[in-house]
């Protein structure tokens, strides 16, 4: 999978946020701990630091979504996380993001904060993050 297609998919599935450029994709993935799971359809972009996981971004082309791709990949994720050593996992989430925010909840992560005027839309309006947490 390029730069170029995870952009591609990236602003596909993210309709209101800024979308992220193949060169931003392809800086991330150069960095250490950083971990890629998935394909052109969905993928999970994460990474693990001393011991903490981060999920980056997640998406799931418009055009496959709701088949069951995205759980399979952060099942994936979370499977190479622990692998690197990650003794638990965070991620951010657009506060109105039932999808995404069903999805995390059916794996087991639960509520660990909120940051207000987290995202900025393409509108120009701010919403919130809410930060959830999962052992591993
Ligand atoms: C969130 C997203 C990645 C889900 O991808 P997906 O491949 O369609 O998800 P799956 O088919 O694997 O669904 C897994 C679970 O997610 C939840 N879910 C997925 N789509 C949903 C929807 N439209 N409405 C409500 N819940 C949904 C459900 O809990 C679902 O489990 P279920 O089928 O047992 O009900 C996808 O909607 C997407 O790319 N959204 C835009 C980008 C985004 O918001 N990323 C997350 C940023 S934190």
């Amino acid at each position: 999978m390029t730069s170029e297609e995870l952009a591609q998919t990236h602003a596909a599935a993210f309709s209101q946020t800024r979308p992220w450029s193949a060169e931003e994709f392809e800086s991330l993935l150069s960095q250490t701990g950083v971990i890629l799971c998935g394909d052109a359809k969905s993928f999970v972009l994460g990474r693990v630091i001393a011991g903490e996981a981060e999920v980056l971004t997640l998406a799931t082309h418009p055009d496959y979504q709701q088949q069951g791709l995205a759980q399979t990949q952060l099942e994936t994720f979370l499977v190479a996380a622990k692998a690197a050593g990650a003794d638990c996992v965070f991620l951010e989430v657009a506060a109105d993001n039932a999808p995404a925010t069903n999805l995390y909840l059916k794996n087991k992560f639960e509520n660990n904060g909120h940051r207000p005027h987290y995202y900025l839309r393409q509108d120009g309006t701010k919403i919130g993050a809410d930060v959830l947490r999962r052992a591993l």
